[in-house]
């Protein structure tokens, strides 16, 4: 196992880091099959870390279809200790309007029969890890003391609903992720963070709001596709800044 890295994981619109600086490609089998693609191994300002495309770098695969459990894995076995996971979402919340980005500290999961555990199986003992806390509050805070340092706002908090896609949600869908107390919807956080956990990684993510959820403000009459791609270029590039600065913190703590 090599020296402590960071590992990054790519939503929609991410398949590559501009500012990665890409050192070799190496293709990731795992006991739990293949990842999303070949791991990227870069340097980012001169410090080592691992990309990965959550969806292929194709954008082939559907956020039901990922294979969370051979990511998680493929990262954690090349020595990843950290993980910041950026994943497109729906604002629900007023204050999460496209184009901003938030740091969710809480998940809610409607997801269903997605592999969800590294502990299952004949030889598993059934384990049950602590997810009090579902995203990792030393790498939240150094996201935001990033943030602060490049001058780029993100919404400090949020609950973060996982539906499970691929269709967009109902305007009644999205009322009742409300009432549950949901601020923003997305189809790839769970079981990601959760998989993170039982690796006992280090694991947060930046949510990029591309668009109002159904039923909400520009979306009221539907959600259109051509302005969330719009949107999410512009706000992808500040996301990266944010990661880039990570990176170089990362390498000091
Ligand atoms: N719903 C679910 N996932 C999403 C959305 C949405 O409105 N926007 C981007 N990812």
């Amino acid at each position: 196992m090599s020296a402590p890295v960071l590992g990054i994981i790519g939503g929609t619109g991410l398949t590559e880091l501009s500012n990665l600086e890409i050192v070799r490609r190496q293709v990731a089998r795992t006991p739990y099959g293949e990842a999303s693609g070949a791991l990227t191994f870069g340097r980012m300002g001169g410090i080592p870390v691992i990309f990965l495309a959550r969806h292929g770098y194709g954008h082939t695969i559907a956020p039901h279809q990922v294979n969370y459990r051979a990511n998680l894995w493929a990262l954690h076995a090349e020595g990843v200790t950290r993980v910041v996971s950026i994943a497109s979402v729906g604002g629900i919340a007023p204050e999460l309007g496209p184009g901003t980005l938030a740091l969710p500290n809480q998940i809610l999961d409607y997801t269903w029969g997605r592999k969800c555990t590294f502990f299952e199986g004949p030889d598993q003992p059934v384990t049950h890890v602590d997810f009090t806390h579902p995203y990792c509050p030393h790498l939240r805070a150094a996201l935001l003391g990033a943030a602060a340092a490049v001058g780029e706002p993100i919404v400090p908090e949020g609950v973060y609903a996982t539906t499970q896609g691929p269709r967009l949600e109902t305007a009644a869908e999205i009322d009742r992720l409300e009432r549950d107390g949901a601020t923003m919807v997305g189809m790839t956080g769970m079981p990601e963070a959760a998989l993170a956990r039982e690796l006992s990684l280090s694991y947060a993510t930046i949510a990029v709001v591309a668009n109002h959820a159904a039923g909400r403000g520009t979306s009221s009459g539907g959600i259109s596709l051509d302005a969330i791609r719009a949107v999410m270029q512009e706000a992808l590039g500040r996301a990266r800044r944010i990661v880039e600065r990570v990176v170089v913190d990362h390498e000091r703590s």
